[in-house]
């Protein structure tokens, strides 16, 4: 019974939902709202309820049936119940209204925020008829009752009930559970019945068997037949009623969770967490809000570090070509030698307050993602042993190192000496968290992931995992969300810059890696990258041009647009013996090359020049010259080989800014290569 109670409430719910777009709450609606109603309920099964709207006054703005009396129909708001959780609401038997007397549950959902509601009616006689319509014997009892356990109709046979208050049902409160009871009945004769509450309406029904029926052992007969037939019934009721619970409820809890969702409250959660299939909605209603909530903080973030990387980057251009000129003449000044003492260690200060400023202008640049980046197939256990002895010097000797490399690693596609950043900022971090001493762990291992990782924004692939774990102070949650942000510090001022993992966080980001930390306050932390591995051929380490003072007597073309580095680029060559023409633009270069006889071994060129770029200036002197060798000077640049964050491994490259030692080694290194 309680069972169709449920349904017919439900199909009506449905009903109004669908016919809530359909009508309006406005002036002069009502002839539309009418015949909306009116069409709506033709295509309905006889016995259907009526459809009402009702404005915020309670004034009926449209009706599915034509009120014989002409008026407005007489709606008993006052006796509408606690709305229910999802928005509808049911009422108790309404006052009889119109002409025809009307006894009916009213399922009522709020039109618009001005009062104004759709209201589907179930007459009682309708309920009487279809859920309450079962043979019972004479002198028992179905019927519907209100939570407090009035009856509002019964059985036909059992109209003595009409009007009158059940105990059973009263006694049991709220309580969802159906509950059997004796009750007393016409003529003090005693009933065996059974209590079952809707749990979608504020409703229960109510069957009963006389005792006598029930127990009389004289009429085993019709205990069989009755007794085991009303405890089937009752059963059947209970769990009609925890099916609607079961069902029903959460369904509605679902929709409403997935509306305040797509509202945009990401935070909310779904309370349906059941073992069943409903359950699993619920469940995953959850899962994806986290993820949306989780992508929303990563563009978040990611939007964030992307214009803090554009006004770094902006920045550490600037710098970079100031630098270029501050060092470079420093250093030429440095090796006159006519210089006081005193002159010198001004100039050796200088000198060491440029190196700084350099080493910042770097990080800068690597956190912004514009550095150039030359990656190669590198082994990163090859790596992880060569920062080893740097290591043991920096770490002090209450922190003991433990290494442990995966025999068979697979090769990664990075910048060697990027990455060797990479590990020693995040080897620093882990000394400095381990002030009292502590373990520190660097680990590589392949992994592969087969299915998308969403939790690290891993896609399906091999990866090489690279941990650095500290046993720590850790971090709370505030200082996690923050580590990646340049100038981000907790440590004292002049101890931290704050761009160790901004600086981390560039590299990796612009290798195509990914790197996540696991930490809590007292339990350390480890940092992981992700290198996606690579198939490409491991072509060994390119070899560090160290010689010292490199020399040469060879013609080097300088084409850079910026006088001061030009000046300072040609100063550094000359004084190392090679003879220099310069040219301050592509097209000067192009015809200085065209000189008949004008011999040129290599050409030192900016990236980015107004007019012809680098690459154009170098693609046209290969034509007139196919054997020219060409070096590429660049700090971080709008160039597009920066966009494309990657010089190609055979193109020779130089970043600014350089020292006349480097420049030296490296025209040395071209030239004899
Ligand atoms: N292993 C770690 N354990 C605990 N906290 C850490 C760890 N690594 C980083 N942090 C926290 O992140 C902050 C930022 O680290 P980051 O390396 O960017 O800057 P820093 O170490 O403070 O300064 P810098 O590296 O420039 O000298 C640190 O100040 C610290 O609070
Ligand atoms: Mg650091």
């Amino acid at each position: 019974m309680a069972e169709h109670l449920d349904a017919r409430i439900g199909t009506t719910e449905l009903a109004l939902l669908a016919l809530k777009s359909g009508v309006r709450n406005a002036a002069g609606a009502r002839a539309e709202n009418d015949k909306v109603l009116r069409t709506f309920r033709s295509d309905l099964p006889r016995g259907f309820g009526h459809f009402l709207v009702v404005d915020g006054s309670g004034k009926n703005i449209g009706s599915s049936e034509v009120d014989s009396s002409g008026g407005a129909l007489a709606v008993n708001f006052s006796a509408i119940g606690k709305p229910l959780s999802y928005g509808f609401r049911i009422a108790g038997p309404l006052r009889p209204f119109g002409a025809r007397g009307l006894q009916a549950l009213a399922v009522i959902y709020p039109l618009d925020s001005a009062g104004s509601r759709i209201i589907g009616l179930i007459p009682l006689s309708a309920i009487q008829r279809e859920v309450l319509r079962r043979d019972i014997p004479d002198a028992s009892l179905a019927a519907l009752v209100s939570r407090s356990g009035d009856v509002i109709t019964s059985s036909a046979s059992t109209s003595y009930w009409i009007g009158r208050r059940i105990e059973i049902a009263a006694a049991r409160g709220a309580d969802s559970a159906g509950r059997v009871g004796t009750l007393i009945g016409q003529n003090g004769a005693a009933l065996y019945a059974a209590f079952a509450l809707s749990e979608h309406a504020p409703l229960g029904i109510v069957v009963g068997t006389p005792e006598s029926i029930a127990f009389a052992k004289a009429r085993r007969d019709m205990w069989r037949a009755i007794g085991w037939g009303a405890l089937a019934f009752f059963l059947g009721v209970l769990l009609a009623s925890t099916q609607a619970t079961k069902i029903i409820r959460p369904l509605y809890e679902l929709e409403s969770d997935a509306a305040t969702l797509g509202a945009g409250d990401l935070k909310h959660r779904s309370r349906i967490n059941s073992s069943d299939e409903l359950g699993r909605l619920g469940r995953s209603i959850n899962a994806m809000a986290e993820r949306l909530q989780r992508r929303e903080a990563e563009a978040l973030q990611a939007q964030k570090m992307e214009s803090v990387g554009q006004l770094a980057g902006g920045i550490a251009h600037d710098f970079n070509n100031l630098l270029t000129v501050i060092g470079g003449r420093l250093e030429l000044l440095a090796s006159g030698d006519q210089l006081s003492a005193d002159a010198k260690e001004d100039i050796a200060e200088m000198r060491g307050a440029t190196t700084r400023a350099v080493s910042l202008t770097r990080q800068l640049l690597a956190f912004s993602r514009k550095q150039l980046l030359r990656p190669r197939v590198i082994d990163l256990n090859a790596i992880v042993d060569e920062i080893e002895p740097m290591l043991r010097r920096l770490i002090g000797e209450d922190v003991q190192i433990v290494i442990a490399r995966e025999p068979r690693l697979e090769r990664v596609l990075a910048d060697s000496s990027q990455i060797h950043q990479v590990l020693m900022n995040l080897c620093l971090n882990a000394r400095d968290a381990m002030p009292a001493g502590g373990v520190l762990r660097i680990k590589t291992r392949n992994q592969a992931v087969t299915t998308e990782d969403e939790d690290k924004g891993l896609p399906v692939g091999r990866y090489v995992v690279v941990s650095v774990t500290d046993t720590g102070q850790g971090m709370d949650a505030p200082t996690k969300a923050r580590i990646f942000d340049p100038f981000f510090t907790t440590k004292p001022a002049g101890k931290g810059t704050g761009l160790g993992l901004a600086t981390v966080y560039g590299i990796v980001r612009q290798s195509g890696a990914k790197i996540t930390v696991d930490t809590a306050p007292g339990r350390g932390s480890t940092f992981f990258i992700y290198f996606p591995a690579s198939d490409a051929e491991f072509t060994g380490e390119y070899a560090v041009a160290s010689s010292e003072d490199a020399r040469g007597t060879e013609t080097i073309l300088i084409v850079e647009d910026e006088r001061s580095v030009r000046e300072l680029a040609t100063k550094m060559l000359e004084a190392r013996g090679y003879k220099v023409i310069a040219a301050s633009h592509g097209g000067d270069a192009m015809q200085l090359v065209q000189g008949p006889e004008q011999k040129i071994d290599l050409v030192l060129t900016d990236v980015v020049m107004p007019g012809m770029g680098g690459r154009e200036l170098v693609e046209n002197l290969r034509r007139l010259r196919p054997d020219i060798k060409v070096v590429f000077m660049s700090g971080y640049t709008d160039d597009e080989i920066v966009k494309r964050g990657l010089l190609d491994p055979d193109v020779d490259f130089i970043q600014k800014p350089f020292s006349a030692e480097q420049l030296g080694a490296h025209m040395r290194e071209a030239l004899d290569d």
